[in-house]
Order: C-alpha cells, then structure tokens, then sequence
C-alpha cells in the first residue's frame, strides 16, 4: 500500500498556493492522500508566522502529534515549512524535537528529497534557503483544490516594512516573476478549462519595480485578460502603489472580477505614520472615491489593525469613521500582535486589552453593518456566479461566488444535480441579503 499524507495549510493565499505545490509533489512520488493528521504516515505543515495565534496554534498542533507518532509502529514523518521554518529553521528542532523535516518558503521543491534524507538518516533534516536560491513553485505540479480555480504568483517578499510586520523580515526582498512566465502559466491553465485565477503578491501593485525599474501592474491584468481567461482576482493591494493606470485597466477588462482588497489597517494619520503606512486617511479616501467612480460595483475588502501600540480613543475613532467613508463589503479585522524582530514590538503600549477588546468588538459591529448595507443593495440585482458547490447544510442549495466574491446561495434548480452546476458561470438574481452571504435564484438552465 502506498504512503499516505496530510498537508495542514495556516494563513495567506501564498500559502494555500504553495500547498497546492506541495499535495502535487507529494502525488507525483506515488503518495495518496490521507484523511486525518493522526493516522497519515507523513504530515505536512505550511505555517504563518503574521500574529501569534497562527504561531501557537502550529506548536499546539504538531506537540500533540508527538504520542500519535510514539504509539504508530511505522512512526510518522513532520515536515514544517512556510513562515516558521523560514523564520525558525534549525531552532524549531529545540522545542519541537519529534519534527523530522524543517523547510523554508523557497524550498518547497525540495520536500520529497528532503523526507525521503529524513527517513534514510533516520535524524531530522533543516533546509532554509535564501530567497535567491529558486525561481517560482509555478513550474512544479499541482494538485488543484478546484479544477476551476488556480492560484498564480506575480511578485514573492515585500520590501514595504509595515512597522508591526514579520512578512518582509521572513520572505525576504521582493521579486517580480517576468510577465512571459505569468502569461504562458495562465494560457496554459485556459487550455487546462481553469475558469479563475487569482494574482498572488504581498503587493501585487509594485510588481515589475524590481525587474522594468517601474511598477508594470497595469500591464500584467492587460495581458493575462488577453489569454481569454473567465474571471481575474487579485491580492494583496497597497494602497500606495494602486495605480490610475491600473484602476483604468480594472474597469475596462471585463474578466476582471468587480472586487478589491485594499489594506487599510488603521484610520488615523498618526498611527499611519507609525506603521510606515505611506498614506494618510485623506489618501486612502481619495483612492476608494476614485475607484468608486470608475467602477461603482467594486466590492471593496479591508485589514484594519486595532490596538497598535499607543492607539488612543480619538486615533480608534477615526478608524471608525475610515470604515463608515468606504462602505467595505468585508473587512478582516486584527488585534495587534507584537513581532519579535519588527521595530512596533519595540513600542511602548499602554493601552490595558480590555480597551483593545472593546475597540475591536465596536469595529466588528461596524464592519458587520457596513457589509450587509452593502449586500442589502444588490437585492433585485443579477449577478454572474461561478457555482463552487453546495451549501455546507444543505445539498439542495448550490453555493457560488458572485464577482464581488461574495457566496451566493441558490436552491438546485428542479431537474439538475449539483454536479452539473459546480465549476460552472450562471447569472443569479439576488433575492436576500445576509451579513456574509446573498441568495437568489438561477436565470439560466
Ligand atoms: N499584528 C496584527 N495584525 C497584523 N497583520 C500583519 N502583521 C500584524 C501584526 N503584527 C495583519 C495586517 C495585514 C494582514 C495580513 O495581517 O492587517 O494586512
Ligand atoms: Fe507586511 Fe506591509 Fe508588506 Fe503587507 S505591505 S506584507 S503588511 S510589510
């Protein structure tokens, strides 16, 4: 029988395409996948090192595989990557010495060799590499979550040093892949029947800075729209670097989905400042006024950082009053979570939790208001929805994503299964709004 594994995936979209790398590597060495973390015979874990949750939570998980592997006869592989082995390398091994493998966010190429040394030396095997050392994980195979959709990277690291941010301390300087390599990836996912791509980099908006000595974004959604793919996303956006010429080339692409994130983690021009934002509230304003006006369906998502060291009450409120001017469809909302390593972690922070807690749950209340105001004005709508499934409680209700990425529900059409509907456009009219979901029902059969 074959051997089997288990990739658990922690934070960011890169993460989740890297995983996608991973389970296609592992496939292509003759492994199946396994169900559980428990009962597979190697475990892979692609970590986030962003906030602490995320950091504990992998320690929390990978210490209690430790009399799951005691008690198998044939014993268990654990493999770490991701943030935290680049970030950690060798020093995880101290307090997680049962971990076989080690790896970084440059090596995932490297896994198979890298169990297969761990399992010959018997010992555990670290390899963390600088980020000069391999190109993109584009060109190995996938094992795509949804045929429909694939995940591609334009741009790896970040060179914007948010103040309170472990990412560029980790993934290192950022790195433009060449507009050809983007191009033919995603011609060749349109011949595969891919119907959606996202665009992958911390920020995609700088690509190309690095390799054409200025920002060619614009041209990347240009380009890959011309290979005929259905439906273009993209993440993450500075605010800084969103260009005119890109919002130009957003509204006159039809492929690209009517939806942005747009990171503006804080309201207030001080505590801007002090994250090394590069923007003022009154920028970020005339931003979102200008890409509401050329496209007044955009769904608009935010981060928004509450509790950063020294947010006083007035700095929160104009916070609050950020997010009452952008009318989000969705914010993700975050208590600061000091970085070892990261110039914030140095500050002083007065502020006792309970205010943080209790800004943070006024600022959810607020983004909760703001979506379903938003949700509320596409009733009557009708709205192009890529189906991905059914609802997860119950599988008489088709589940899809409308262009604004929001989950459409929809009752299966008398006649039809929902195999029929996965993986497949269809104009919905909207008939109800929810804070996180919309429902309406199919035009078409
Ligand atoms: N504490 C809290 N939130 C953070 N983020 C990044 N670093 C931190 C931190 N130290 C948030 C930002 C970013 C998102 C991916 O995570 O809002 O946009
Ligand atoms: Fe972190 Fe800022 Fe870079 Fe985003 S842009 S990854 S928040 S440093």
């Amino acid at each position: 029988m074959s051997e089997t594994y288990y990739v658990r995936t922690f934070g960011c979209q890169m993460n989740k395409h890297d995983s996608e790398r991973v389970t296609g590597l592992l496939r292509s060495s003759g492994m199946t996948p396994g169900t559980t973390l428990d009962s597979a015979d190697v475990v892979v874990f692609l970590t986030c090192c962003v906030r602490e949750n995320a950091d504990e939570r992998l320690r929390g998980q990978v210490a209690s595989l430790k009399s799951v592997k005691t008690a198998r006869s044939g014993g268990q592989l654990i493999a770490v990557g991701g943030c935290i082995g680049q970030r950690d390398g060798e020093r995880l091994l101290e307090q997680l010495p049962h971990v076989d493998v080690v790896f970084g966010t440059h090596n995932v190429a490297h896994l198979p060799a890298l169990l297969e040394a761990a399992r010959s030396a018997r010992r555990p095997v670290v390899e963390v590499l600088d980020q000069a050392a391999e190109g993109f994980t584009s060109d190995l195979p996938a094992e795509r979550e949804h045929p429909w959709h694939a995940w591609v990277p334009i741009t790896v690291g970040c060179d914007n040093f948010c103040s309170y941010c472990i990412v560029p301390h980790v993934r290192g300087r950022e790195r433009s892949r060449p507009l050809d390599s983007i191009v033919s990836e995603t011609s060749a996912l349109v011949a595969e029947g891919v119907l959606e791509i996202t665009l992958l980099g911390q920020n995609v908006n700088s690509y190309g800075r690095d390799l054409y000595g200025e920002p060619r974004f614009a041209e990347v959604l240009r380009a890959v729209a011309a290979t005929g793919i259905e439906r273009i996303r993209f993440a993450t956006s500075h605010p800084k670097d969103l260009s005119d010429a890109t919002i130009e080339a957003m509204a006159e692409l039809p492929a690209v989905a009517r939806s942005l994130h747009l990171p503006a983690q804080s309201g207030s021009d001080r505590v801007l400042a002090a994250m090394n934002r590069r923007y003022t509230a009154a920028d970020y304003v005339s931003l979102v006024d200008r890409l509401y006006a050329a496209l007044p369906d955009l769904a608009l998502s935010t981060d928004i950082i509450v509790g950063f060291p020294g947010e006083t009450e007035e700095d929160f409120e104009a916070t609050m009053a950020l997010v009452e001017r952008a009318r989000y469809d969705q914010a993700f909302t975050f208590i600061y979570s000091p970085r070892v390593g990261t110039p914030a972690a140095e500050l002083e922070d007065p502020t006792p939790r309970e205010v943080v807690q209790e800004r943070f749950d006024r600022l959810v209340a607020r983004v909760q208001a703001s979506a379903l105001e938003k949700n509320r004005a596409l009733v009557g709508t009708a709205q192009r929805v890529l189906f991905t499934g059914v609802s997860k409680r119950d599988a008489s209700v088709l589940s899809g994503r409308t262009e604004g990425n929001k989950v459409v529900h929809v009752p299966l059409p008398a006649g039809s299964s929902a195999e029929e509907w996965r993986g497949r456009f269809a104009e919905v009219r909207i008939d109800e709004a929810q804070t996180w979901f919309l429902g309406g029902y199919t035009l078409e059969a």
